[in-house]
């Protein structure tokens, strides 16, 4: 297969042609973040977490393909500020209260607020109504802390080949809804990928809690895309 060479904030590397930046700049050992994207999932590129400077025009990295020459700026100030609003916003646009959170340490969100720093959202908080589904025996759907990554409706459609979850509205009205009444209603397993895909606390199996201490969690320990930059050092 040929390959392409790019330059990722001045370091020179090579790619598959056809690879997404995302997963050029992995095999590179850079990490870029992201939160929509996920391994064996296709991309859409709705997050926008991953974006980066491509010859001068912003791109969602995890959707734009690598070309020949192709000049990227992933760790500027500029970059960075953007990903942190995004994070900051997905933050309050929530109800996040991590302390209390069972996916604390394995939360993505929480680890990408880390790495960028925040200790406190610089926007006020919005404190939606949302609910919390609980009627499923195995799992539960709490829509306060749900970001709207799509991993779950994209995990249980290409992964489950099921349909359990999918979008409704658009906007600052949009959310998630499933495939029936209630979760119970739905043919969601707990052993289904789309559980294992959420990336916060929305989509949690029941009857887990603690099973890893805090402070001992993945998260807690090693910082997210530390695997990218350094293997082999966890
Ligand atoms: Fe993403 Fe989880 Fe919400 Fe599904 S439930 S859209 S995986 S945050
Ligand atoms: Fe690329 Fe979400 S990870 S847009």
């Amino acid at each position: 297969m040929s390959r392409v060479t790019f330059t990722i904030d001045g370091k020179t590397a090579t790619a598959e042609q056809g690879q997404t930046i995302l997963k050029a700049a992995e095999a590179a050992g850079v990490y870029i973040p992201r939160l929509c994207a996920c391994k064996d999932l296709v991309p859409h590129g709705s997050c926008r977490v991953c974006s980066v400077r491509v010859n001068g025009r912003i791109q969602a990295a995890c959707v734009q393909i690598v070309t020949e020459g192709a000049i990227v700026e992933n760790e500027s100030d500029e970059i960075r500020e953007y990903r942190r609003n995004i994070i900051d916003m997905l933050f309050v646009e929530g109800n996040h209260f991590c302390m209390f959170c069972e996916k604390s340490g394995h939360c993505e969100l929480q680890a990408l607020a880390y790495r960028f720093g925040i200790a406190a959202p610089r926007y006020r908080y919005l404190y939606p109504k949302r609910e919390i589904d609980l009627s499923h025996p195995d799992v539960y759907l709490d829509h306060n802390r749900c970001i709207l990554c799509g991993r779950c409706v994209r995990a249980s459609q290409d992964l489950d080949h099921k349909n359990v979850f999918q979008f409704v509205e658009r906007g600052c009205r949009k959310r998630l809804q499933v495939d029936g009444e209630a979760l119970a209603a739905t043919d969601l397993r707990v052993t289904d990928e789309a559980v294992a895909s959420c990336p916060v606390g929305a989509l949690m199996r029941k009857r887990v809690g603690y099973a890893v201490p805090v402070g001992r969690r993945p998260y807690d320990e090693i910082p997210i895309g530390k695997d990218i930059e350094s293997p082999g050092e966890e």
